[in-house]
């Protein structure tokens, strides 16, 4: 297994109470020293391993980040705040946390000579040219999340040729899972689950016809595993699976697997949303030896269909 090539290292994982940073901290309690850094402002702390030391703290903190770096080999920077909605009402918020606090982390792992794997995002393309969307694809972002996920891009491979430090940018397509939270600002996936299973109407921003590549959690853990041991640092990969689902399909999907009596219902679209959005996973495959293994009907089978379970 990939993490057996962690075995024995000293990782820190800052936002590993969150979603994807748990999912990450519970694949290498074992064979790794883990160490999540974690606010909580979004995140549980119940996700955190028994096994890993929970350090509950600011990545705009400067001396937590170093303290909590100390004797650590690779950082897996998973903390943000991570709606593009939220984004849009807050956005010197987003700036902070994404923008600033990835300068921290990097900064900190320049002083610690640590490598650094950090969460960018497909939003940094806003709508692209076309789809699938590949890395040296024009970026136009249309949210601040958008925007601040790209200077966390450019951010990582600068600590790399400035500082000649080990780096790698992952652009996240749609991550999902069950274990995601379902609340406003979280991944429309939970969301219409939790709605569909109380038999609540699903509700599409738009007209429904906005695509994206949905990527379940253990796909992203993969890739994150991947980064964390190749010789091709200093670079930015997209993570996706190369398939595309219109909204108004995944809703119907869910409807089906929760056997929901749940209608579908449009609202007005979503400022900052992206039209559309699909990798191009060529770049990932060659050099990561990236391979996603979930389908999106599998993933969708994956999420309890009722409280009991
Ligand atoms: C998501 C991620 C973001 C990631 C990006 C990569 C979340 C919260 N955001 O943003 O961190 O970097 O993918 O592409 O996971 N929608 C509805 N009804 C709802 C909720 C959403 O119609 O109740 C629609 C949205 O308008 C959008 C689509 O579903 O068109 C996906 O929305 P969302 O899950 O929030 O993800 P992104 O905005 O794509």
């Amino acid at each position: 297994m990939i993490q057996d090539q962690l075995a024995g290292t000293s990782v820190l994982i800052t936002g590993g109470a969150g979603f994807i940073g748990g999912e990450l901290a519970h694949t290498l309690a074992n064979p790794a020293d883990v160490t999540v850094l974690d606010d909580c402002s979004s995140g549980d702390p119940d996700r955190v391993p028994s096994e890993a030391t929970f350090v509950r703290g600011d990545i705009r903190d400067r001396q937590t980040v170093s303290d909590a770096m100390d004797g650590v080999d690779v950082v897996f920077h998973e903390a943000a705040l991570v709606s593009v909605a939220e984004s849009v009402e807050t956005p010197l918020e987003s700036h902070s946390r994404n923008s600033t606090g990835t300068l921290t982390v990097l900064e900190a792992a320049r002083d610690h000579d640590a490598r650094v794997v950090c969460a960018s995002s497909a939003a940094i393309y806003g709508h692209p040219e076309r789809v699938p969307v590949s890395e040296t694809d024009p970026k136009e972002p249309t949210s601040p999340y958008g925007l601040d996920k790209l200077a966390l891009d450019h951010q990582t491979r600068l600590y790399h040729e400035l500082y000649g430090l080990d780096t790698v940018a992952l652009r996240y397509f749609n991550a999902y899972g069950p274990d995601q939270p379902a609340n406003d600002y979280s991944g429309v996936i939970s969301i219409f689950f939790e709605r569909a299973l109380n038999d609540e109407p699903l509700v599409i921003f738009g007209d429904g016809e906005q695509t994206r590549d949905f990527v379940f959690v253990d796909d992203i853990v993969q890739a994150n595993l991947r980064a964390a041991v190749t010789d091709e640092v200093g670079e930015a990969y997209n993570v996706g699976t190369g398939t595309r689902v219109t909204i108004t399909e995944l809703a119907e999907s869910i409807i089906e697997v929760t056997d929901s009596n749940s209608d579908i219902v449009y609202d007005d679209p979503r400022e900052g949303d992206i039209r559309h959005s699909g990798a191009d996973i060529s770049k990932a495959r060659d050099s990561l030896g990236f391979e996603p293994t979930v389908s999106l009907e599998e993933g969708l089978r994956a999420f309890p269909v009722s409280d009991n379970e």
